[in-house]
């Protein structure tokens, strides 16, 4: 697959089979998520592998989206370690986890692999049930797996704004 062809071919899967992520896909998309580029290269990433069924039960606690996936990266930065600009003291760590996160979905579409992003997690919960420090602050989940036979990207997948609108 070709990079357009990934970007064009990516969609938010919604419907996971449960067939496991093979370990060298996951290690492959683990690289990608390592290779990343991070502000001031600080690499403040820490990705936490979720994939053992009584650790999935946690996960479904913390979400109502995890879609049947076998496998749910969280992708979290540690905050001690960010760069922070020096202006106005806001630390690069969401910025830095958004593009690791990129890279994850991206990777693993050009595996076969579907992904969704999902933000609707609840922090407070996901920390509590993973035991994450203080200083660990969970971004997203990427869910991962390979897509039902009959999951189709939903409606809005191909609802995008004109080029126009996006330019100021
Ligand atoms: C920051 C972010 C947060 C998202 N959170 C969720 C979520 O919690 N649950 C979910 O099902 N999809 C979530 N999505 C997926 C979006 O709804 C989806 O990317 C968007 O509707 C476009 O569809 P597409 O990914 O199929 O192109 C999220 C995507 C992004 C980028």
């Amino acid at each position: 697959m070709n990079f357009q062809e990934v970007l064009d071919k990516r969609y938010s899967v919604r419907n996971f089979e449960d067939t496991p992520l093979e370990s060298e896909k996951l290690a492959s998309i683990l690289e990608a998520a390592r290779i990343a580029p991070t502000a001031g290269n600080k690499q403040p990433q820490r990705i936490l592998v979720v994939r053992k069924p009584e650790e999935l039960e946690k996960i479904d606690l913390c979400t109502p989206c995890r879609y049947g996936a076998p496998t749910v990266l969280i992708v979290c930065y540690d905050k001690t370690v960010c760069w922070v600009r020096p202006f106005d003291g806001e630390n690069s760590g969401q910025v830095d986890d958004s593009i690791v996160g990129t890279y994850i979905m991206l990777k693993a579409e050009s595996l076969g692999v579907g992904s969704v992003w999902v933000m609707k997690f609840d922090p407070a919960k996901t920390v509590e049930q993973f035991k994450l420090p203080e200083n660990i602050v969970p971004v997203a989940m990427l869910v991962l797996g390979y897509a039902t036979k009959d999951a189709e990207p939903a409606e809005r997948h191909s609802q995008r704004f004109p080029i126009e609108q996006m330019l100021l």
